[in-house]
């Protein structure tokens, strides 16, 4: 059997897709491998939303072409194939730069991998960044259908792709192209092959998932909130969550699958990016400071113990001091439980690259060091918030000490637990007695309640 290893950059649809890689590979005789020595595929599958993460790349591949020479002398072939986003970006400018790679697949094309190993097999350099007609994942799954590994107890769904917003800083309009829903259908059915494979928590992917807008079975289009009731009826299903989101895109059916669903996690990912109307605009987000801080009050109003969660850009071109301080004071008036903050990083092709008044590094260094030492102090206060509080715990793993268990608290906090292993993929109620780093600590109440969230304790 040959080996394959995949290596996966970037956001959570990149992992989805790396797992759907393996999964057709499996059936074309490949056998997923941890040990990048071993394999006779490496597949990288990559990131181009920042600089930093599309260099990586180029870096990883300077050691694969020693380890491609080093097998090459022990008379074994290596074949190496970069995917995701840098592929769809940079195509051929890939083959140039770096000669070790012998196929280049965009997201869209991952179904067509088997042809591609043999084209390249040929004649190196097949390269298919096309964004084909057909749908790659009425592909993958048939192709894997009786492939689906249960790879644990939470599982990822891609239910949406690709994205028509063009924030003038995102590359994902361009890598990924541009909005596309899968079926209703389909999505019910690989939910279920999912809790058929064990599966307890399926997490909804879409670049702007929100956005959702797939054929529903009676012929008319559905709305995320819909899909979300629906799956909510499958048995076995007790956790959904979906990311990432839009604040344009939350409507009154999304709102009532919060107010409406117990299945549905008290934690959303909404990112507003900055704090500033000017800068807003000039990202062409489309809403305004005050209408996030309305619509997160809307949110609170039909579910109280959500948490919230974002993404911030800092030194976006032209932002002023006074501009970014406006971000640090939507950080104070939401109170995140979670945040993820970046520096502006200039990519190619979007409109924010070409403005003049790039912000200088340091700058953007300094104001990102103050914004995350405030998003880090929120995250803490949220993680103490639940110190003496009672509620379910989804079991995933062993932890790293004996006898103990990880699982997910419903506001996606990892939860250490003493608890025996026949526990993994149950849900159990735990009462919370310490906090640690980035996780919390918890001790076990008998008896095992059923899978609710159980509240107890004060709200934030
Ligand atoms: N520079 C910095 N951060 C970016 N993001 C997207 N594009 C850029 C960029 N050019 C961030 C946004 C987005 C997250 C996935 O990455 O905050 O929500
Ligand atoms: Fe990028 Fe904006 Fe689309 Fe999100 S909504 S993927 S930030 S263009």
């Amino acid at each position: 059997m040959k080996k394959l290893y995949v290596k996966t950059y970037g956001c959570q649809m990149n992992v989805y897709d790396s797992d759907r890689m393996a999964d057709t590979l499996a059936v074309e005789g490949y056998e997923a491998t941890g040990t990048l020595e071993d394999a006779d595929l490496i597949l990288l599958n990559t990131c181009h939303i920042r600089e930093k993460a599309a260099e990586k790349v180029y870096s990883e591949l300077g050691r694969i072409r020693k380890l491609k020479a080093a097998r090459a002398l022990e008379g074994k072939e290596t074949m190496v194939g970069v995917a995701g986003c840098v592929a769809q970006a940079e195509g051929a400018e890939i083959l140039r730069r770096a000669p070790v790679v012998d196929l280049v697949v965009g997201p869209s094309s991952y179904h067509h991998l088997p042809e591609l190993i043999a084209k390249a097999r040929d004649k190196r350099g097949a390269i298919e960044t096309e964004f084909p007609i057909e749908d790659k994942f009425e592909h993958l799954p048939a192709a894997s259908r009786e492939k689906t590994i249960a790879r644990g107890v939470t599982a990822f769904l891609t239910v949406q792709e690709g994205c028509d917003k063009f924030c003038t800083f995102c590359v994902v309009p361009y890598t990924r192209g541009s909005e596309v829903s899968r079926p209703v259908a389909q999505l019910i059915d690989e939910a279920k092959r999912l809790v058929d494979a064990g599966v307890r928590e399926v997490t909804l992917l879409g670049q702007n998932v929100n956005a959702y807008h797939g054929a529903g079975p009676d012929g008319t289009d559905w709305t995320l909130g819909r899909l979300l009731h629906r799956l909510a009826e499958i048995p076995g299903l007790d956790r959904l969550r979906y990311t990432t989101s839009h604040p344009r895109d939350m409507d009154d059916a999304l709102l009532a699958a919060h107010r409406d669903l117990p299945q549905l996690m008290p934690y959303l990912h909404l990112p507003i990016q900055a704090g500033a109307d000017r800068v807003l605009a000039a990202m062409n987000r489309k809403h305004t400071r005050a209408d996030y801080l309305a619509l997160i009050e809307r949110i609170r109003a039909a579910r109280p113990d959500i948490a919230m969660s974002g993404d911030f850009i800092v030194g976006f071109p032209g932002e002023t001091e006074a501009e970014f301080a406006e971000t640090l004071a939507v950080v104070d008036e939401v109170g995140y439980a979670s945040a993820y903050s970046f520096k502006y990083s200039a990519r190619p092709g979007t409109p924010a690259s070409a403005e003049a008044d790039q912000i200088a590094d340091a700058v953007k260094s300094e104001r990102l060091q103050r914004l995350q030492e405030r998003i880090d102090a929120q995250a803490r206060a949220f993680n103490r918030s639940r110190v003496g509080m009672t509620f379910d715990v989804l079991f995933e793993k062993p932890g790293k000490r004996a006898g103990q268990l990880v699982g997910r608290s419903p506001w996606l906090q990892p939860v250490h637990v003493m608890a025996p292993s026949q526990l993994i993929g149950e849900i159990a109620a735990v009462v919370i007695d310490d906090i640690g780093t980035n996780s919390l600590f918890g001790t076990l109440i008998e008896p095992v309640t059923e899978s609710r969230v159980a509240m107890s304790g004060g709200k934030r």
